[in-house]
């Protein structure tokens, strides 16, 4: 179990604390795959970034398997069995991808990387490519998960696995992630995406840096397919009105 108690995230911009996450309420269960979906800006990612400890919460608790990791580090959470694929992945001057999936693999074969494979990627193109502006958006992307997977830590992150990915490698994505996803694990996915929306057993509605709502998919989706109209899923769409009211 992961639980997220209450956690506020603020920020401090030109003497003003801007608030990205507002009394966030979280249990994640082992065996379950999640999906957190919500407008762009509402704090999905911040969400994501405080279970990995690279956004350390300014208000409430994070815990993980009964253990208080509020204040643990990113590194000290890796070892526990956390890990984040980023939105936006970081290029590394000086390494090879390779060298990412050495750290990432286990005992695997790194020349049949099978990672790379399922994500469409060549192991024998790719391998000793570096791992800077060569390599598109897309590309990043895909090595990114890979690297995930390959690491296989019991929590899962992946932050919209969907940008940049064509739609031959979302499918096999989708396939891969759902494969892999054991018993012991807990998996969560940022997406927009109707398959991955619709695959998970619960949805989580992130809005303006709050959980707006949060249930199984059969119960949530209707309701964010339905919305999905409005950019912000304000209560003016709640209440049935037309999107051109919206305060927004
Ligand atoms: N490091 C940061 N510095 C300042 N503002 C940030 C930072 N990270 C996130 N934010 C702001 O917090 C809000 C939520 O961001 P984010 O969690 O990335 O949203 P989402 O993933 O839902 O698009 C946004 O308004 C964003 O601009
Ligand atoms: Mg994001």
């Amino acid at each position: 179990m992961l639980t997220l108690d209450n956690v506020g995230f603020a920020l401090e911009e030109d003497e003003q604390k801007v608030h990205i996450l507002k009394g966030v309420n979280l249990q994640l269960e082992a065996g379950k795959m999640y999906a957190i979906t919500g407008p762009n800006g509402s704090g999905k990612s911040s969400v994501l970034k405080t279970i990995m400890g690279i956004f350390l919460p300014t208000e409430g608790k994070v815990e993980f398997q009964g253990q208080d990791i509020t204040n643990l580090s990113v590194t000290e959470r890796a070892r526990m069995g956390i890990g984040y694929a980023f939105q936006q992945p970081a290029r590394f001057k000086g390494l090879k991808v390779k060298d990412l999936l050495e750290v990432a693999m286990h005992d695997d074969d790194i020349t049949d990387c099978k990672y790379l494979r399922n994500m469409g990627l060549c192991p024998d193109d790719y391998l000793e490519r570096p791992l800077d502006s060569s390599l598109s958006g897309g590309e990043m992307k895909r090595i990114e998960i890979a690297t995930l997977l390959a690491q296989d830590p019991t929590v899962r992150l992946f932050d919209e696995p969907e940008a940049g990915i064509d739609l031959w490698s979302f499918t096999q994505l989708i396939n891969v992630v759902k494969e892999s996803h054991y018993e012991d694990k807990i998996t969560v996915i940022i997406s927009h995406q109707e398959k991955i929306l619709t695959m998970v057993d619960e949805i989580i509605l992130v809005v303006d840096g709050h959980i707006e709502m949060k249930g199984s998919s059969e119960s949530v989706w209707p309701q964010v397919r339905d919305y999905s109209g409005c950019a912000c899923f304000n209560s003016c769409t709640k209440e049935g009105e037309i999107y051109a009211d919206c305060p927004r």
